[in-house]
Formats: C-alpha cells, sequence, structure tokens
C-alpha cells in the first residue's frame, strides 16, 4: 500500500516510492513530463537524481529550480568508460531502480547497461527500427512515411535497439516539416514516458529475447 490515511489526508509513504534516475543533455521536456505525471500522482514514482552531461542543458536547470537532486557530469573529452563508470555511481548512491533517458545524447557503455538490466528506457521520435540516431523526425519527412511517432524501448548497448515497450503513432501531414512533425510526435512521447515507466514499475511486463509482453498482472489496479 502506497497510501496511508493520516487525519483524513491521503498521504504517500514516501519510503516505498520506486526512485527513478533521469539522464539529459537538453530541453528536458520528456523529464519535466515524468515529473509532472509524479506530481499529479498520475506515476507513484520518486526522481531521485537528474545527471546531466552538458552544464547549459535547460533540463539541468529546470531540475534544480524544481528542487530535485540535479547534478552535472561532464563528459566532452572523457573516455565513456570512465564517464559512465561515474553516472552509474552517482546513480546508485541515489538507490536508482529504473533509470530514464531523456534526450541523453550518449550511447551506454556495455558495463552500464549490465549494470541495470532491463532497468534503463529511452524514448525516441520514431517508430523504431525506422528512422533511428539524429533527426529521426527530418529522415521520417524525407523519406515521405505518412505515418510516424514514437517509441520508449529498453535500452542495450546499441543506438535505439533494444526491445519495444510502447509505441504511439502520429500522423504525417501533408503540409508538414520536420519541426511541426517533431512538435505532434513530442505530445505523445509526454504521455509515451509516463505509460511505460508505470507498466515497467508495475511489474505488468516481461521481456523475452527481443518481445515485451503483458504479464498476467496487466491492468490490475488501474
Ligand atoms: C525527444 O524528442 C526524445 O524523443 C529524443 O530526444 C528528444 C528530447 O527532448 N530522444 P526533451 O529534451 O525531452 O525535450
Amino acid at each position: 500500500m502506497l497510501h496511508d490515511s493520516v487525519q483524513g489526508v491521503i498521504q504517500i509513504n514516501v519510503a516505498l516510492l520506486k526512485k527513478i534516475g533521469i539522464l539529459l543533455s537538453g530541453r528536458g521536456s520528456n523529464f519535466l513530463a515524468i515529473a509532472d505525471s509524479i506530481e499529479s500522482g498520475r506515476l507513484q514514482a520518486e526522481i531521485a537524481i537528474v545527471i546531466s552531461n552538458r552544464a547549459d542543458a535547460p533540463g539541468l536547470e529546470a531540475a534544480r529550480k524544481r528542487n530535485l537532486n540535479a547534478k552535472l557530469i561532464p563528459s566532452k573529452g572523457r573516455v565513456r568508460e570512465e564517464h559512465d563508470a561515474e553516472v552509474l555511481a552517482a546513480l546508485k548512491a541515489a538507490g536508482v531502480e529504473l533509470i530514464c533517458l531523456a534526450g541523453y545524447m550518449r550511447l551506454l557503455s556495455r558495463e552500464f547497461v549490465c549494470a541495470f538490466p532491463n532497468r534503463i528506457l529511452n524514448i525516441h521520435p520514431s517508430l523504431l527500427p525506422a528512422f533511428p540516431g539524429l533527426d529521426a523526425q527530418k529522415q521520417a519527412i524525407e523519406y515521405g512515411v505518412k505515418v510516424s511517432g514514437c517509441t520508449v524501448h529498453f535500452v542495450d548497448e546499441h543506438l535505439d535497439h533494444g526491445p519495444i515497450i510502447l509505441q504511439k503513432t502520429a500522423p504525417v501531414l501533408d503540409g508538414d516539416d520536420e519541426h511541426s512533425l517533431a512538435a505532434r510526435i513530442l505530445e505523445l512521447e509526454h504521455l509515451a514516458y509516463t505509460e511505460a515507466i508505470r507498466l515497467v514499475l508495475g511489474g505488468e511486463i516481461e521481456v523475452r529475447e527481443r518481445k515485451v509482453v503483458r504479464t498476467k498482472n496487466s491492468g490490475e489496479g488501474r
């Protein structure tokens, strides 16, 4: 039970909340959507730490403004394994159970991925495996697809590659450019990430080879 009623007030037992670590490099709108979901009670979790590899990431500043544990671990000029080890140590020190990449512009080393098996999520603005990598929305426009969207997936050491948790689709309209498509997809991203985190933290899914499948818990308590 997460809720205890004390003198008629519903309180959340913070000690029981699952701890999330956020890694970001930029704007941080997905991080803020997750934080908003937690604040509004749609997601029962706690953001234990927000780590940016870039000092100028607006998401880092946003985390500080929300009085979250916000940490800069610069990556520039550093060997990946060394940087990853420092990030891992910070996540572990914060007691993180689930890591959410939210616009984190770094590939993770094998050691990092192995330290949190099926406990690292990423969101990507295309229907993977189409258009991995940078500028996914531009790639979709240039290819001429009629439907695009976003994907939340588990992270492995390959780019935008791990097992898919969920996808949401958006139409590509005749007048779209990469910016209008990106804006339409971003609205879906903000919903999708919270949904995916709920599935993972709620133990509602399991990974069988490449496939993420619902377990028999699905839908309970919702
Ligand atoms: C999003 O489009 C996400 O899908 C991709 O990077 C972008 C990050 O945006 N991985 P934001 O920093 O969360 O606003």
